[in-house]
């Protein structure tokens, strides 16, 4: 499974692209606004940070509008996937911006059929939000297994990049079921490498070797 990382903090990227941990990066407004700079400045030093495809996220609502933002945004570098809402002019805009050859990641899926559709419009990626789900007691897990049987049945080429991942649960019970790619913002990925066994283990092991008297350099 690849892991993306959900941010446009551009020191995160990069402290996460050295360890081997960033396959990609996905940003949407909230994100820009969070990061408090230029969404062409910062989604270009992102792309030159990580090799994998960089989602950048449309704002217009209307497919025409849609189409020429694509566009613009995918100038920005090769790797730019372009992100579009998933709505009926979502769709439109994704079929044309495919044809054209760029990476499409179509967000805001809450659905099984909506992800049909995605892929039937030629997405190179679908975006269920499991977090949302789980906020309104439905079960964005479920979800992504649905997808997975779906795609799998007819196969779709259409990746499956399960984002609005909160919690490291998330991220083993969608690797368990196939998921493609998982979206998570940093703190989640760096909290998949703890567990309390472990720093109990390490604190016995470093009692008995202050021990030993020894060292090893
Ligand atoms: O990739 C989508 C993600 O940013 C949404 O996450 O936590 O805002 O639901 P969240």
């Amino acid at each position: 499974m690849q892991f993306f990382v959900d941010t446009a903090d551009v020191a995160a990227i990069r402290e996460l692209a050295e360890l081997g941990m960033a396959d990609g990066v996905t940003t949407n407004p909230s994100l820009i606004l969070k990061s408090g700079r230029d969404i062409l400045e910062v989604t270009r030093e992102i792309c030159g940070i990580v090799e994998g495809p960089v989602s950048a996220e449309v704002v217009a609502t209307e497919a025409a509008a849609m189409i020429a933002e694509g566009r613009k945004l995918a100038a920005i570098a090769p790797n730019i996937a372009v992100k579009l809402p998933l709505t009926w002019d979502g769709l439109k805009a994704c079929r044309v911006l495919t044809s054209e050859g760029h990476m499409v990641n179509v967000t805001l899926c809450f659905s099984a059929n909506q992800a049909l559709l995605a892929a039937k419009a030629g997405a190179t990626f679908i975006s269920p939000f499991i977090g949302r789900l789980d906020d309104i007691n439905l079960d964005g897990v479920d979800l992504i297994a649905d997808i997975r049987t779906i795609y799998d049945n007819y196969g779709f080429k259409t990746r499956i990049l399960a984002a609005s991942i909160r919690t490291v649960n998330h991220v083993a019970e969608v690797a368990k079921i196939g998921a493609d790619v998982m979206t998570a913002p940093p703190e989640v990925i760096r909290k998949l490498a703890q567990h309390p066994l472990t720093d109990a283990g390490l604190a016995t092991f470093l009692k008995d070797w202050a021990r030993t008297g020894q060292k090893i350099l």
